[in-house]
């Protein structure tokens, strides 16, 4: 809560290209929050180093997400839209939280793990720490609500047994978050692999459908989509392929399940898939275009993260005091 009024933050890394999986589980949702409550929209790219990065295209993609943030309806007048990195009290709180962050809490991350598994050659400090960073940048600005996919469910949960006992030791420093997980697109799963989630870093392109990619790339990835033996559209446990597109085409139309299996009785997948493509590169293209207009005003941009920033630091600046006078150290 700030000055009365409730926030909702969230955070998306520019690590590789956004996906669907980023779109509908996470910031399509973000601007339903921008009437009711302050809200802080961040590109988080001191979390984006925690796994290697071609310099210029980390450069790259953080003009592209807060393009994208705004394309998708963020309005910078309404929200603050900012870049990590610019506000150097996020790296500070982190910080102080990771001395009331337990070793045996981080091990336990899901995300640790598999990241781990993934990057073996290089399991740093700053991966295992990296949700102790994500609590700084929710506590930070005293956040009531934090919209995201429930694969990052785990660390808003973290956040808040980190705040609890912040709070327990030094009463009345933190709000205590609330992860907002919208039910539709809380998990958009790959389509090569629909057990798995829908991930930027996948190297099978073809197993992700990109914000940016054309119609024809979506229809074409839609046709390739793994789905089962059985010929019916149909919502069923073990049928985690057409599941995943059903929920996808629910997500772009507005659809029920129940009136997409109606719609789709007695027609194949064939028809099925190519239904779920089009419906996905027409909801998307409008975001597209005004991405690209956004995005060729790069001198636009750069004043909406300043300005973002600005903001962000004003309210930063005051909880970073709080924190730093409650544990002892001299201001
Ligand atoms: P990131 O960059 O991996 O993903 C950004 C948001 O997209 C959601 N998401 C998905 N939702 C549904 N289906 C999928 N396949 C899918 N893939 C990704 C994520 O849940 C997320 O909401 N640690 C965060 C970024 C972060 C953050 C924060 C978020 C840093 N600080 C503070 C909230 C608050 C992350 O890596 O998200």
């Amino acid at each position: 809560m700030l000055n009365d009024q409730k926030v909702s933050y969230s955070g998306v890394q520019p690590s590789g290209n956004l996906t669907i999986g980023n779109y509908l589980g996470a910031i399509k949702n973000f601007a339903t929050y921008s009437e009711q409550y302050k809200c802080f929209y961040c590109v988080v790219d001191s979390h984006a180093i925690t796994v290697r990065q071609v310099p210029a295209e980390l450069r790259r993609r953080t003009y592209e997400t807060l393009a994208l943030y705004m394309a998708c309806g963020l309005d910078p007048e309404k929200n603050t839209l900012y870049v990590q990195s610019h506000v150097p009290m996020h790296t500070e709180l982190a910080w102080i939280l990771n001395c009331y962050s337990m070793f045996g809490e981080l091990s336990r991350m899901t995300q640790f793990k598999d990241k781990s598994e993934k990057h073996a050659d290089n399991i740093n400090a700053g991966l295992f720490t990296y949700p102790v960073l994500m609590a700084a940048d929710i506590l930070l600005y005293q956040t009531d609500i934090v919209p995201v996919g429930i694969d990052q469910k785990q660390h808003v949960e973290l956040c808040r047994n980190i705040a609890t006992r912040f709070n327990q030791l030094f009463p009345d420093t933190f709000t205590i978050p609330e992860p907002i997980i919208s039910k539709s697109g809380m998990k958009i799963m790959s389509l090569a692999e629909p057990t798995k989630k829908m991930s930027k870093s996948d190297e099978n392109t073809n197993a992700v459908v990109y914000i940016l990619d054309d119609k024809d790339t979506i229809i074409r990835k839609f046709k390739r989509a793994v789905t089962d033996s059985d010929t019916a559209v149909r919502f069923a446990e073990g049928k985690d392929g057409i599941n995943n597109l059903m929920t996808i085409y629910s997500c772009f139309t507005g659809k029920t399940l129940p009136e997409i299996e109606r719609e789709f009785d007695g027609k194949g997948y064939g028809d099925f898939k190519m239904a779920v493509g089009e419906a996905c590169a027409d909801a998307l293209a409008p975001v597209q275009e005004k991405f690209r207009q956004i995005l060729a005003d790069k001198a636009y941009l750069e004043e909406v993260m300043k300005k973002g920033a600005d903001e962000a630091s004003y309210y930063a600046r005051k909880t970073i005091s709080k924190v730093k006078r409650k544990v002892g150290f001299v201001i």
